[in-house]
């Protein structure tokens, strides 16, 4: 188990479409802990596996964490099978793309496909919440942030804040 360092946004790395993982092996499961070491220290509810430099499909969440009991799951090559046409919109945040918060619309129910970490097919249907989530951290495996869905001038605004806030931490 280990933390590794989060990639903040704008990194070309953040861009990569991530491969499809081949087989569910120990290597994986590792990564998936490393992930959620990750997600925990920096108070993160999930993460995919390229925003710690791993362009791989591997997702972890966990939308509980009220009683300090860490319930991670991880989604393995995540599939959307189907999305509602009602679309429902959450105010987002990325532990990629630090201090910034803000609506973003999408399907407000999905059904999806994924792997474990026991390499098994598991179908889930998704509302609220975990609907969000899951598509925020697939849009990640695609190379896609949460601020890409903003109108363009919201978004050059994000990205000048986001590559000032970098400047001054270097
Ligand atoms: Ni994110």
């Amino acid at each position: 188990m280990a933390v590794r360092p989060i990639l903040i946004a704008p990194d070309p790395r953040l861009k990569a479409v991530s491969a499809t993982v081949q087989k569910v092996d120990a290597e994986i499961r590792k990564l998936a802990e490393d992930m959620a070491d990750s997600m925990y220290a920096a108070d993160g509810i999930g993460l995919a596996a390229v925003q710690i430099g791993v362009p791989k499909r591997v997702i972890v969440m966990d939308l509980d964490q009220k009683d300090d009991k860490k319930n991670w799951r991880a989604f393995i090559n995540p599939k959307i099978l189907w999305a509602s046409e009602e679309m429902a919109i959450f105010e987002e945040g990325c532990l990629s793309v630090p201090e910034i918060w803000d609506d973003v619309e999408r399907p407000a129910r999905i059904k999806a496909e994924y792997l474990d970490l026991n390499g098994k097919r598991v179908e889930i249907e998704a509302d609220g919440m975990l609907a969000t989530c899951l598509q925020h951290e697939m849009d990640h495996l695609e190379g896609v942030l949460f601020i890409d869905h903003f109108s363009r001038l919201k978004r050059s605004m994000a990205i000048k804040k986001l590559t000032k806030a970098k400047k001054l931490a270097s």
